[in-house]
Parts: C-alpha cells; sequence; structure tokens
C-alpha cells in the first residue's frame, strides 16, 4: 500500500503559506502483529495546529520538517491483525494529514458508535471542538440561566457549539464572528440572540456594549488579547473568561502581540480568567460524548461541517483558517 501524506516542508512564521506544506508518498507495510491500518477518510483542519508548525516547543512537541501535519481523522480499519478491530469498522483517530494511519494493538483510536450522526461529526461537534466548547463553557464559564455569555469565532467550529451550550444552559448568547452570512447563521439557525459582524464593527467594545447592554457575565474567547482587552470593562461583577484559544495571535510574534490594559476591572468586577486544554478533561468526555450526542439528536445542537476535497487542499485550507474563509468546522474529505 502507498501512504500519501502532507508534511511540513518548512518551518511556518508569521502567517502560514502553502509553500511550508508539501505531499509526499511512503510505503505502508501491511499490519503486524496486533496492527490496524485505517484509511482516514476525513481530516481536520485546525488553528490551533499552528503552534506545532514553527519549531518551537508548545505544550505539545513541534512537528518536525519533514513529518506529517498533525490532525483529527474519521476513516475506516481497512487491513487488520487485530480481532478488537475487524475490517470495515469505523474509528476517529489522530493520524494526521495523511490518506492511511497505523494503529499499535488498537492504541490511539476509538470505535464509533453506529446511528444517524455521521462519522465526520466525530471529530467535529463529538470531537475536540465539541469537547473544548462543553468543559470550556460548562467547567470554567459555569453560565447560569439569564446571564449574559459573549463567544467569538462563534460560527466556527468551538464557537459554535459554545454559544449553543450557552443556550442550553438558560443563557443569553451573544456571537462575534466574520460576515452577514455568518452572523445570519447564528440568530436565524443557532438561536443565538444576536451576533456582531466583526468585518462591519470598528469599535467592538461599542457594538459589545449595544448587544449586551447589561454587560457579559461569561466571555468564551477564541482570539486573543486584542478582543479580550476592550471587552473586560464590560464584563459584570464575578465575570469569569474563558480562554479556549488565540486565534488571531498565534500568528504574530511575541513583540507583536496585544498586551492587556484594562486588567483593573478583573478587581473592580472580581473577574475570573482561566484558560483550558481539552485534554485535561479525557476521563470526563463519556460523559459529554453522551450529552452532546442527546443534544444533537433532540434538534438543540447544531453543527456546520466546511469540506474540501483531497489531501491537496489541506494547506490552501489551513491558511484560510486566519483569514476567516471557513464557515463551520474545516474538514478535508480523502475518499469520496
Ligand atoms: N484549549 C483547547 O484545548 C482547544 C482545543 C481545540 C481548539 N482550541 C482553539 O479554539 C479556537 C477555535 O478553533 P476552531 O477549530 O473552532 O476554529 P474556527 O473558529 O472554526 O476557525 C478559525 C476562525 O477564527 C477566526 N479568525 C481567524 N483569524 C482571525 C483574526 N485575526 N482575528 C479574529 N478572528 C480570526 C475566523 O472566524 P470569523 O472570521 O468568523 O471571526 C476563522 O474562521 C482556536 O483558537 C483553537 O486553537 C482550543
Amino acid at each position: 500500500m502507498i501512504n500519501r501524506r502532507v508534511v511540513l516542508a518548512a518551518h511556518v512564521s508569521g502567517m502560514p503559506r502553502e509553500s511550508d506544506f508539501r505531499i509526499d508518498a511512503v510505503d505502508q507495510p501491511p499490519p503486524g502483529e496486533g496492527e490496524v491500518v485505517v484509511r482516514n477518510h476525513y481530516v481536520s483542519v485546525d488553528p490551533g495546529m499552528r503552534g506545532r508548525l514553527s519549531g518551537e516547543a508548545s505544550y505539545t512537541a513541534p512537528v518536525p520538517l519533514g513529518d506529517v501535519v498533525g490532525s483529527a481523522t474519521v476513516g475506516r480499519v481497512i487491513a487488520s491483525n487485530n480481532d478488537a478491530w475487524p475490517v470495515g469498522e469505523w474509528v476517529a483517530g489522530a493520524f494526521g494529514w495523511q490518506e492511511l494511519g497505523l494503529s499499535p494493538g488498537g492504541r490511539g483510536i476509538r470505535r464509533i458508535p453506529e446511528g444517524p450522526i455521521p462519522p465526520s461529526a466525530h471529530i467535529g461537534v463529538l470531537g475536540i471542538p465539541g469537547l473544548t466548547a462543553y468543559f470550556g463553557l460548562l467547567d470554567i464559564g459555569q453560565p447560569k440561566p439569564g446571564e449574559t455569555v459573549l463567544v467569538s469565532t462563534a460560527a466556527g467550529a468551538v464557537g459554535s457549539a459554545a454559544g449553543q451550550i450557552a443556550r442550553i444552559n438558560g443563557a443569553s448568547t451573544v456571537g462575534i464572528a466574520g460576515g452577514q452570512a455568518k452572523c445570519r447563521w447564528l440568530t436565524e439557525e443557532l438561536g443565538f440572540d444576536a451576533a456582531i459582524d466583526r468585518l462591519a464593527e470598528p469599535d467592538m467594545a461599542a457594538a459589545v456594549a449595544r448587544e449586551c447592554p447589561d454587560g457579559v457575565d461569561v466571555f468564551f474567547d477564541n482570539v486573543g488579547n486584542s478582543l479580550i482587552d476592550p471587552i473586560l470593562p464590560l464584563m459584570r461583577q464575578h465575570g469569569r473568561l474563558v480562554i479556549s484559544g488565540q486565534t488571531a495571535d498565534y500568528n504574530l510574534g511575541r513583540e507583536e502581540r496585544v498586551g492587556l490594559k484594562n486588567t483593573r476591572s478583573f478587581i473592580t468586577a472580581r473577574l475570573k480568567m482561566q484558560g483550558l486544554v481539552v485534554f485535561d478533561y479525557a476521563r470526563e468526555f463519556s460523559k459529554a460524548w453522551t450529552e452532546l450526542t442527546g443534544w444533537i439528536q433532540d434538534g438543540r445542537l447544531k453543527y456546520r461541517e466546511d469540506i474540501v476535497d483531497g489531501l491537496e487542499s489541506l494547506p490552501a485550507a489551513f491558511v484560510g483558517l486566519f483569514q476567516g474563509q471557513n464557515f463551520g468546522r474545516k474538514l478535508a474529505r480523502l475518499v469520496s
């Protein structure tokens, strides 16, 4: 078997470029003792991957030059030397941007339950994005009925789930997204109370003050300091800031990043700000899957996938994340 892959051709500096990646092909030997070979049908495209591509240490190891770019994957077992993982079974894994993945003894893969929810959702709303929204919002944000939850990149994979989970928990929900189509989706289809088009609002503090007239109780942020700073004075007493991601900062050098000036609000409004690494909640994932699945099935949690075709599309899809080109969970389909 031949395995085609997208590998890192150059360490990324500043905004990623398509030329930072290249496609190669390697032999995939048949599975050895206990091994399982998976053909990836969908692979994810994640802004958080940017931190591993510059060659610097993050909370996960950097991707060495020539290595496969990491991502979530979902696919089917195509060759198996392991009775627990029969050929044909759908599994989710983290094999990255490549056609095939090898699991020793079933490690690193999980079975996808059969049912009406399509396999791709298991690396989206039921994958790391949905789990990040779930634990970030419920464990750190802790929204209460009647409170106001503000969510950034609200039409993205994490943000769209976070806003809907806030709503399910009785909070009023305001999303920030780039463009009118995304904002319409939030209010007309996902039930957000209001949406702010970041591309049409020169003064974000004024826009948030307008849409959240009583202030913000929970701010679930995926953007970074340039957005957090203007929101700080708008936080209500005992407000909580959930630091989920920093998409606007990932491509900036340390000196280029904006700092926080409005930190006095932490004292005057008794605020708390906390970040999360979703994998810290791994022991609780099954509880979250049960609840998220229930919400999808009863129609309260909707999701959108933005799918490109083929390995060749992946570098441009990744670059596009930082230009707001994705609308929902960005995926590449490798098997049609
Ligand atoms: N903490 C964790 O454990 C964890 C786990 C998974 C993901 N995350 C983080 O969650 C965040 C969201 O991930 P996702 O997969 O759901 O991505 P996403 O929101 O679906 O895609 C990225 C979006 O970010 C927005 N954006 C891009 N550049 C921007 C800029 N310069 N300023 C403001 N907004 C910008 C764009 O949306 P608009 O144009 O619509 O604004 C773009 O569509 C990421 O920061 C990711 O690293 C954290």
